[in-house]
């Protein structure tokens, strides 16, 4: 999604701005700009496509200066073109944005009415324009922001400057996010701390409704009320190098094979002598989990997935009642929620527009508590939640989710064994879940070694537009996860079923063009999915299983991958593995873009 970043120094900085629009492309994002302070005034440079075209324009030109915002822009008011590419210009202002305003139309027609004439079909040239105006009645950058603000209904993170003020950046922040980096007599603003890793370690987040400007002598931010505000420094973890691509092709490959390593982290210092530490859901943890009567859990996209495969787990671990839902469904209708109700939030980047939406609107209701399971420490999720299990992915820069997806499963099997736990899971059932917990990271370095099988695998793929992904149980979930990583990196066209709701119509699609991919761990349903299997073969199907070593003897399939047998709650996150690399292999050998497939963007920060 959408790129900002401004700087204010004493040196030429445009390879910096442009740097940081590097570092923000895995957002996805399908045009960019930039917009230097020169002796002239304004000069902006905009391109439809990649940041490299920006690169080229600016090679060409030579723009350069000492102080300037730049973009990229992921289109959702017009068409991704150089027009309505950002930053926007009116008179003296450039701006860019991030989000949505969702009362552009009528601003629009105010300033229409005035005489302000419109070169876009965004929503944000008309936030230039109120910047623009209240800057020309007299104020100030900094006010001119603020009074723009009190106008807009709608998602922002803004960066602005003026002619008026060279060496002021301003920012503004309202359900996007936006921070602010420090560094030494230069300063910086960027919508995600990946753009100013090079340049700084030390942050500030900034929160809802803040107003800030940068100049190299310092940071000014003011709150929603238009007070002085202190927000606390933060030094970033990250390094520049957790985001470079290495040895590897692409960032996908790469964080599929940081998993061993991935989930190792996120399990680090959670468990001792065999049992999970309850005191990593909260200082208050032991009770909550006593308390816990039912769990709400509210996702997107692949972080549903997640939810979804935990809904079993709560169930069948805990027998606490479990629903999982897209977030944009639930912040749209009127959940009934029961005393005792926990309200679960997942999410990778924690910026998700819906899930916070989601999450807001749970502050409304009668829940127990508010928990988050996030990959991004300082996100608005984070933030908003009481409660915070924290994936420790690292930051995964492919659009297609990988790494995040099984850390998420495995902070939520931690959850489920602990609140099944407290729910009175017997001795050995607990100790044998925490047991294939710790087995993970080997066995998905197992797992791993399939690389090259499943390389070849794919090679049958190339040419179809359709395939169909089962699976029962918490496979069904693998499943929609292994058909969403299918379609959105190759753009073949994937549905997962149940496997045993085939029969029920699905089962009418299937001949030898329909590739039918099957999950099929040792589980207790194995036996019913076999049926189902058979079901394809009878039809003439070409069917792909991932098979647990204990019951590929016998399966009647085109190929039949062996994965090692890890147990019930570590199976799914066993068998997302070979899906992951298969989508990998057919979108490389399809030659989409793996990292930044068309009309994607990594992190969704509007409806
Ligand atoms: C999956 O590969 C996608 N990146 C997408 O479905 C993603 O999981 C979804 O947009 C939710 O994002 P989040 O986890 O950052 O909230």
């Amino acid at each position: 999604m959408c790129g900002i970043v401004g700087i204010s120094a004493n040196r030429p900085i445009v390879q910096h701005l442009i740097a940081g629009l590097a570092a923000l492309e895995y957002r996805g994002y399908d045009s960019a700009g930039v917009a230097l302070l020169t002796g002239d005034g304004i000069s902006r440079l905009r391109a439809k496509g990649k940041v490299r075209d920006l690169v080229a324009l600016q090679a060409e030109t030579g723009l350069d200066g000492h102080c300037g915002i730049a973009h990229t822009r992921w289109a959702t008011h017009g068409v991704p073109s150089e027009g309505n590419a950002h930053p926007h210009v009116s008179g003296q202002v450039s701006l860019v944005h991030n989000g949505i305003i969702e009362n552009h139309a009528a601003l629009r027609r105010e300033l229409q009415a005035e005489g302000y004439e419109f070169s876009s079909q965004t929503d944000t040239e008309v936030v230039a324009h109120l910047v623009e105006r209240a800057q020309r009645q007299g104020l100030g950058l900094l006010a001119a922001l603020q009074d723009t603000v009190k106008r807009l209904h709608g998602a922002y993170a803004i960066a602005a400057v003026s002619a008026r003020e060279p060496g002021t950046v301003v920012g503004a922040r309202y359900g996007a996010p936006l921070i602010v980096g420090l560094g030494e007599g230069e300063q910086y603003l960027a919508s995600d701390v990946h753009a100013l890793l090079p340049l700084t370690k030390r942050f500030m987040y900034l929160e809802e409704g803040d107003v800030a400007e940068v100049t190299v002598g310092g940071i000014r931010i003011f709150d929603l009320d238009g007070a002085p505000a202190e927000r606390e420094v933060k030094e970033s973890h990250f390094s520049a190098d957790a985001v470079e691509l290495g040895e590897y092709a692409h960032y996908m490959l790469k964080e599929i094979h940081e998993q061993p390593v991935a989930v190792a982290d996120t399990l680090e210092g959670r468990i001792a002598g065999g049992k999970i530490l309850t005191q990593i859901f909260g200082v208050d943890a032991e009770r909550l989990l006593a308390d816990t009567q039912a769990v709400h859990i509210i996702a997107c996209g692949t972080s549903y997935h997640a939810g979804l495969v935990a809904r079993y787990w709560i169930e069948q671990l805990a027998g606490v009642p479990c629903t999982a839902e897209i977030a944009s469904e639930y912040r749209y209708r009127d959940p009934v929620v029961r005393e005792g109700t926990l309200f679960l939030t997942i999410s990778q980047s924690g910026e998700t527009a819906d899930t916070l939406a989601a999450l807001k609107l749970a502050k409304e209701r009668p829940y127990l508590a508010r928990m988050a399971v996030c990959n991004v420490p300082e996100s608005s999720i984070v933030r908003e939640s009481a409660l915070v299990l924290m994936t420790r992915a690292g930051p995964e820069i492919g659009v297609a989710s990988t790494k995040a997806f099984t850390t998420q499963l495995v902070a939520l099997a931690l959850f489920s064994l602990a609140l099944a736990r407290a729910k009175g899971l017997d001795d050995e059932r607990y100790s044998d879940g925490v047991r294939q917990l710790e087995r993970l990271p080997g066995h998905i370095a197992e797992v791993l070694k399939l690389d090259e099988e499943i390389k070849e695998l794919a090679e049958q793929f190339i040419g179809k537009h359709h395939a169909l992904f089962l699976g029962r149980g918490t496979h069904w979930p693998v499943a929609m996860e292994g058909a969403l990583k299918l379609k959105e990196i190759s753009y073949i066209h994937a549905e997962a079923y149940a496997a045993g709701e085939l029969k029920h119509g699905p089962l009418a699609l299937v001949d030898e063009d329909m590739p039918v991919i099957a999950v099929a761990p040792n589980d207790r349903l194995i036996d019913k999915l076999k049926s189902n299997l058979e079901e394809v073969r009878a039809r003439g199907g070409v069917l792909y299983a991932f098979v647990d070593e204990t019951v590929a003897h016998g399966l009647d399939a085109a190929r039949v991958v062996i994965l090692p047998a890890s147990g019930e709650i570590a199976a799914p996150i066993i068998s997302t593995i070979p899906l992951q690399l298969l989508s990998y292999h057919v979108a490389v050998q399809r030659g989409t873009d793996v990292d930044q497939p068309r009309n994607l963007a990594k992190s969704v920060t509007v409806e």
